[in-house]
């Protein structure tokens, strides 16, 4: 079913699952800077993707937080400081501090362990990558897995929002192995399963 989908933040990763998400079949508006337009784009999407920088998250609740009580917020951030190194982990995620600053929002982790050019098709080459989905609301959570399976990707319930604390280091691991290990973009995980 085609879904209504405001993108926070129209960087690498926005425009990337953008194009995935209008390839496959859906409504997609995107928003960078401009703060009446990030509102607007909270206000119309029935789901919203956050693909913002770590440190402007709470720029976004203070300018649209209103607008995604009930909704389905698809944090794609991972939680580094200005070292690029992890800023939170061990007891909590950047996904549970966000649905603390989102009560009435369902915050769903997902695609965070992706290289944002490998989003749009998610896939590597013809293989499909895996899409770590954690939240604890299951039709939310569902739904993005629906919406995952639709770009490409391989989506896996990776069990309850408080998970993020294993994905988002995971994703720690992807840009080890991809810049500082110098194996490149054109890497990602796969989950074996029957
Ligand atoms: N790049 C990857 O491969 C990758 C993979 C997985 C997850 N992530 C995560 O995804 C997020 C986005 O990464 P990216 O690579 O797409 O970054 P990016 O290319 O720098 O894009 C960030 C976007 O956020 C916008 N933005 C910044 N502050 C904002 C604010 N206060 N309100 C609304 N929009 C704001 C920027 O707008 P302007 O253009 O106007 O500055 C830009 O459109 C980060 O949290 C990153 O850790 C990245």
């Amino acid at each position: 079913m085609a879904t209504k989908i405001g993108i926070i933040g129209d960087g690498n990763v926005g425009s990337a699952l953008g194009r995935g998400l209008t390839r496959a079949g859906h409504e997609v508006r995107a928003a960078g800077k401009d703060k009446a337009a990030v509102l607007q784009t909270a206000q119309w999407g029935e789901i919203v993707l956050l693909a913002v920088p770590f440190g402007a998250i709470d720029e976004v609740v203070a300018d649209a937080g209103e607008a995604l009580a009930g909704k389905t917020v698809i944090d794609v951030t991972n939680a580094l400081d200005a070292s690029m190194n992890l800023a939170i982990g061990f007891t909590t995620s950047g996904a549970e501090e966000l649905q603390k600053k989102l009560p009435k929002a369902r915050v769903v982790k997902a695609f965070n362990t992706v290289f944002a050019q490998n989003m749009d098709s998610g896939r590597l080459g013809d293989k499909p990558l895996t899409a770590f989905v954690a939240a604890d609301d299951a039709l939310a959570k569902k739904t993005v897995m629906e919406l995952a399976r639709g770009i490409g990707f391989d989506p896996i319930d990776a069990g309850p929002l408080k998970n993020a604390r294993l994905i988002e280091p995971l994703a720690f691991l992807n840009i080890q192995l991809g810049y500082a290990l110098g194996m490149g973009t054109q890497i990602g995980f796969k989950l074996l399963h029957g």
